[in-house]
């Protein structure tokens, strides 16, 4: 297998997943799903090969919404992608044609386009075309949507909160008529986040709560070990047993950071040690160009967390610093370290635990941090914390 970080990996080249894929299905006959993780721990890997490797009477239709930002365009993507797997699958696919056509849609480029005078609403589509699919379909189905929270995000700056809102109402109540399709949600910036913003704006419901949330951890060592093994291999780079069980333990079995090694140690194409790959990691934690895409961890706490962005920031500090921390000794450090630059923050600092405590629950969910059975709170990944500390010039 060639390295081939950040690339599609073809199903069969998906390693360490066979389990949690097997839940995922056993979860499937029973509810819905939303796959969470932070970015590339491979969720999309996962459902590439779900889609590709459906177990008996199932099938999954996969869709990147990614760049979808208006909800008609959404219905048109969907659409296109259901034909595409009739029509894959050797099924009529006449109600779809009949159904489109009925509502003034039309098909240009072979893609197909809802009429622009917005009658019928998009609300009644998606209603109907899902509808139609769950009379239609003679196999259990699963609509997979990958990064939909960012395509909700989206779609709430371009038509507004309310067309989020629609959309998710929509959503749940066809999975309270129909049992199939079974939709499985997936993405990097939490669902939270989104239906947080709608909250802002008085939506009560909580529109996912009969979804199951699966965490994507990243692989288990023996597998790890045997992506990178199998990575050195393919890259014809010969190395001694030990090394492919470096490169795992170094980037705690994170396999779009093992790919990456890999592929860097290709470049370099000198003999392949435990100290070239120290080196290279080493390397790619402080590098100007950042291709591990670290700063991301630090921009993203000001969209995440508004006013608590610079109090979220001097946690990690503090964490960088001294581990495991419970929640008085945080709460301690910060009242030392914090410089409050609003309101907000001065209120936690100077006493407000509750908040706190819920700004270190948001924290976990985003994978910043976890906390150990006494209590007490970590970075969720060592390799993060050690860019922090040397960003802090902890070293
Ligand atoms: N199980 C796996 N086996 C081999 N390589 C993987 C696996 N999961 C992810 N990768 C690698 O990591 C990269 C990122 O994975 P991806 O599925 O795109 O992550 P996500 O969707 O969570 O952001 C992929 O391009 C591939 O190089
Ligand atoms: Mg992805």
């Amino acid at each position: 297998m060639k390295a081939n970080p950040g690339g599609i990996v073809s199903p069969s080249d998906v390693i360490g997943r066979d389990r949690l894929i097997a839940q995922l299905w056993a979860i499937l006959k029973q509810q819905g799903l939303v796959l969470v993780a932070e970015r590339r721990m491979g969720k999309t890997a996962i459902i590439r090969k779900m889609e590709a490797e459906p177990i008996a009477g199932w099938r999954a239709i996969y869709l990147d919404v990614e760049g979808v930002s208006r909800a008609a365009e959404f219905i048109e993507r969907l659409a296109l992608a259901i034909r595409t797997h009739l029509s894959a699958s050797n099924k009529a696919t006449q109600w779809l044609r009949d159904f489109w056509s009925a509502l003034g849609g039309f098909e240009v480029a072979s893609i197909l386009k809802l009429p622009e005078a917005r009658q019928p609403h998009w609300k009644t589509v998606l209603e109907r075309l899902l509808g139609e699919l769950a009379r239609n379909a003679d196999q259990r189905l699963v609509l997979i949507w990958d990064e939909f929270p960012w395509m909700l995000q989206k779609i709430a700056r371009a038509e507004g909160a309310s067309a989020v809102v629609d959309l998710l109402d929509v959503l749940r109540g066809l999975r309270q008529t129909h049992a199939n399709p079974r939709l499985v949600f997936t993405g990097s910036i939490g669902l939270h986040h989104v239906v947080a913003g709608l909250q802002d704006q008085d939506y009560v419901h909580s529109p996912l709560n009969d979804l199951r949330t699966i965490e994507v951890p990243p692989l288990a060592p023996p597998d790890a070990v045997q992506l990178a093994d199998a990575l050195l291999r393919g890259e014809g780079l010969a190395a001694a047993a030990d090394v492919a069980e470096r490169i795992a333990e170094q980037v705690e079995g994170v396999p779009y950071y093992i790919h990456h090694v890999v592929a860097t140690l290709a470049d370099l194409g000198r003999p392949v040690t435990m100290r070239t790959v120290d080196a290279v990691v080493a390397r790619s934690l402080t590098e100007p160009q950042d291709s591990w895409n670290l700063e991301h961890y630090r921009n993203r706490l000001g969209p995440y967390y508004g006013e608590s962005a610079s109090l979220a920031r001097t946690l990690l500090d503090v964490l960088a610093e001294t581990e495991d921390l419970d929640l008085d000794a945080l709460h301690e450090q910060l009242r030392i370290k914090a410089r409050p630059d609003n309101d907000r923050v001065r209120r936690i600092v100077e006493g407000d635990r509750e908040e706190l405590r819920k700004l270190i629950k948001l924290m976990q969910r985003d994978h910043y941090l976890e906390q150990d059975e006494r209590g007490a709170y970590r970075f969720r990944f060592a390799l993060i914390r050690r860019w922090w500390r040397i960003d802090l010039g902890l070293g």
